[in-house]
This record gives structure tokens, C-alpha cells and sequence, in this order.
């Protein structure tokens, strides 16, 4: 990543510090660790993969070049800089860039998910949705992988009060819930702050699925 784009990052990260979630782009190390899983053990025929809240597009810069023929790369991002940097980077790629939010995005049937969403800055409604959204997306074989940050959940849970802490201990209850779902987990300490990777599968009935 070039500096100018740190800058371009932390510049959004001030102006839409709740989408953004980050003041700097994920290191290296978490986004190999989240690129990973993605292409390891492809099925032989073509993925469809999706990645959500894309940034700078760390993540994609090492996927895409890693796409066979007939494969899909969609990219849902909302922040309109952002997507325009994506557009200027992969236009000439197979991705395709939606500028909006996930949470309006109609499709299906993907084999992998990838988001670098900023879960715990959202209310607590919206992350319920947006792991809904996950679901309605997979195919019942499809796995996500998404990272959070380490500890900086249970911190906020214990130092805050009130409305803010029924929504970060929400968020932790909806966490626990999707433990049965989970087929790895990764800390990465290489990353300001250090982070958890996690790869979780669909449940086999969505609809009755408790989060
Ligand atoms: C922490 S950044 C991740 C950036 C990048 N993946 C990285 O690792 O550097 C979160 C991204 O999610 C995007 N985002 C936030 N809410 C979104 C939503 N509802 N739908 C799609 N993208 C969203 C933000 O605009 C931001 O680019």
C-alpha cells in the first residue's frame, strides 16, 4: 500500500469515522490472513466471492489476480472515494464495483464472503441484519471470513455505560451465538490494533437461527 492511500484512509476515517471503522488501512499480515482461506480448497468450478466493505481495496489487490476464468469478484463498498479508487484500481479486471450498502445489495448464492465491515462501531439492529444479510448471500456449503479487533469489544463492554453498553454487550451476545458457525479463528498481533480473524459457515436453517 502507498502512503497516499494511508492518507486517503485516514482522510475518510475522519469524515465517516463510524463507517470506516479504522484510521488506517489493515496490515499486510491481516489481510494475507483473510485473503487465505477464500481460495484454499476451491471446488473445480468457478467461485463466486464477495467482498464487503472493500476500503482501499488491501484485500482485493491480493485476491483478484488469483481468480480463474469464470470466476465472480463482486464488491460491495458505500463509501463513494473509496469506490471511485476502486474503480481507477481493478476497472480493468473481472471484479465489479456496487457502490452501496450491503445491506441493499441483491444476489446470491456466493461460495465466499469477505468483509472487512467495522461490526462493533454499528448498532447492535445492524449487525443482527447484516449477518442476516450474510446468510441470505451463502450458499449452503459458503463460508465468510471478517476480523475484529482484539479485546476492544469486552474493553468497551465493562468502560462504557447506559446505551452504549446494551449495545457493545448485544453485539458480544450476537458474537456468542455464532460460535457453533465458526471453523477457524486467527489472531493476527501483527496490526494497530491486533486483530481476530474468523471464518464461519452458514447455518443449515437461517430462518431459525438464533443470533
Ligand atoms: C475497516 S474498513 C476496511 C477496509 C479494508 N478492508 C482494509 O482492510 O483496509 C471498513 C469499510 O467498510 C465500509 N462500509 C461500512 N459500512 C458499509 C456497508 N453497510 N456496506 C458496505 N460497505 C460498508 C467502509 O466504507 C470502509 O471502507
Amino acid at each position: 500500500m502507498r502512503f497516499a492511500d494511508g492518507l486517503k484512509f485516514l482522510q475518510e476515517s475522519i469524515r465517516q469515522q463510524n463507517m470506516v471503522g479504522a484510521v488506517w488501512p489493515s496490515s499486510p499480515a491481516l489481510c494475507a490472513t483473510m485473503a487465505e482461506p477464500v481460495l484454499r480448497d476451491r471446488p473445480d468450478r468457478p467461485l463466486r466471492i464477495l467482498e464487503v466493505g472493500a476500503g482501499l481495496g488491501p484485500v482485493s489487490e491480493i485476491l483478484i489476480p488469483k481468480l480463474r476464468a469464470g470466476d465472480t469478484y463482486d464488491i460491495v463498498e458505500l463509501n463513494p472515494t473509496f469506490c471511485e479508487h476502486l474503480r481507477d484500481r481493478f476497472g480493468d479486471t473481472p471484479a465489479t464495483i456496487h457502490e452501496l450498502s450491503i445491506l441493499d445489495f441483491r444476489a446470491d448464492s456466493y461460495d465466499r464472503i469477505v468483509s472487512g465491515l467495522p461490526l462493533a462501531n454499528f448498532p447492535a439492529k445492524v449487525v443482527e441484519e447484516i449477518y442476516r444479510t450474510f446468510f441470505r448471500l451463502m450458499h449452503p456449503d459458503a463460508f465468510f471470513v471478517m476480523f475484529e479487533y482484539l479485546v476492544i469489544r469486552q474493553a468497551l463492554a465493562v468502560a462504557t455505560l447506559g446505551a452504549e453498553r446494551r449495545r457493545v454487550r448485544r453485539i458480544l451476545e450476537i458474537e456468542q451465538h455464532l460460535l457453533p458457525l465458526q471453523r477457524e479463528q486467527i489472531d493476527i498481533l501483527a496490526n494497530v490494533p491486533p486483530a481476530r480473524v474468523r471464518v464461519r459457515g452458514r447455518p443449515e436453517d437461517p430462518d431459525a437461527f438464533t443470533l
